[in-house]
């Protein structure tokens, strides 16, 4: 196996989970560059089309990967493994992302490490400075996942919740489109709230434990659109901004209630937050806020490192390097991938 320089180790990172392709290289655990390329294609579908998706990384793979290694200056014979996502995702958006990574590193001789996504999402934490020390709680929110997790150590995690059926972002997607708002709707919503008042109530639900509901509140906003829009049909024009507010805010007391009662029960008040909608800033203003009232720290990975992106697969990446986690040449790409068994301990 090559070694790029004695005891260094220089890693390319591919994800291709979803809609956005993307490519990081890091160097001994520390990000040189991490290049994403967003598909718009899927806007005016109001959710992402999977064969546009896969066709759209099949164009962006080449440019992002070669972005990537030029910002980082590093030369692909430098290279001392090269990581992906396996998945969790669409399964035609994985196949392109790991046929790649798959190919490139058996040309160049050297291992291919693969990576669960959500894995991804919750070592960006790690990126953070000073980093969570643990055990610390977690709050992972994508557009396919809302969990509370407890994160012992970086590959020893426990499930205490989570949602029983949409997630927090498609919580957020599913309400801007019935406001008429392109997809993915949460960055608009959060742009829209600033302005706007939160004076409208929507249900919440009344979910026992840890774990976490939103298609209640989906069907809430639904009929009162319904009926609001029958009696004035300019409803949704007139009062987004305050619809936009008054949505986000029920998203986030949702999240909130649950760190308020894992902290409670797990006396742990170190908390993580990460996915995408971890971008949101009303969600970072009022978690903070929960989280100092009872005495902990809370830490959110940087914007860049929020939403999708492949910097969040090389810091996996590089702790599985060192454990020698590689995969073997005919590993596939799963659609679906339990998080506790994408890793050993
Ligand atoms: O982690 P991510 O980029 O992709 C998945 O793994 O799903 O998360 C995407 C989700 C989308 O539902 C998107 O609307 C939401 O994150 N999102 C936001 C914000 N930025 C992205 N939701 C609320 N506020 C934001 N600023
Ligand atoms: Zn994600």
């Amino acid at each position: 196996m090559p070694v790029s320089e004695e005891n260094n180790c220089i890693l390319l990172a591919i994800e291709s989970s979803c809609d956005d392709t993307a490519a990081a290289i890091c160097k001994n655990g520390k990000l040189l560059s991490n290049v994403v390329a967003r598909q718009q294609v899927h806007e005016k579908y109001g959710g992402v089309v999977p064969e546009l998706a896969s066709r759209e990384h099949s164009m962006h793979m080449i440019p992002v990967v070669h972005d990537a290694l030029q910002i980082a200056g590093v030369n692909p014979s430098q290279l001392d493994a090269i990581a992906c996502t396996r998945g969790p995702g669409l399964l035609g958006s994985l196949l392109v992302g790991n046929a790649f990574a798959k190919s490139y590193a058996f040309s160049l001789g050297i291992p291919l490490i693969q990576v669960h996504h959500m894995l991804g999402h919750i070592h960006a934490l790690l990126d953070c400075s000073p980093p969570p020390t643990f055990p610390f709680l977690c709050l992972t929110v994508s557009g396919g996942h809302t969990q509370l997790i407890l994160v012992k150590n970086s590959f020893t995690l426990e499930i205490l919740g989570e949602t029983m059926d949409d997630a927090a972002g498609e919580a957020f997607d599913k309400a801007g489109k019935m406001l008429g708002l392109p997809y993915p709707a949460g960055p608009q919503i959060d742009k829209l709230s600033k302005e706007g008042s939160p004076i409208f109530s929507f249900a919440k639900p009344q979910v026992p434990g840890l774990n976490f509901s939103f298609s209640g509140l989906k069907t809430s906003i639904l009929y009162f659109l319904q009926k609001q829009t029958k009696e004035n049909p300019d409803f949704i024009k007139n009062n987004l901004q305050d619809l936009c507010a008054s949505i986000q805010t029920t998203i986030i007391d949702i999240l909130l209630e649950k760190i308020q009662k894992a902290i409670a029960l797990t006396g742990i008040t170190d908390v993580g937050i990460v996915g995408g909608v971890s971008a949101n800033a009303g969600l970072r203003i009022a978690a903070e806020g929960l989280v100092q009232s009872q005495r902990g720290r809370i830490f959110i990975p940087p914007l860049s490192l929020c939403t999708d992106n492949a910097g969040m697969i090389a810091i996996v990446a590089y702790h599985m390097f060192q454990a020698k986690q590689f995969a073997p040449r005919l590993s596939e790409p799963v659609a679906r991938w339990e998080l506790a068994s994408s890793y050993s301990n």
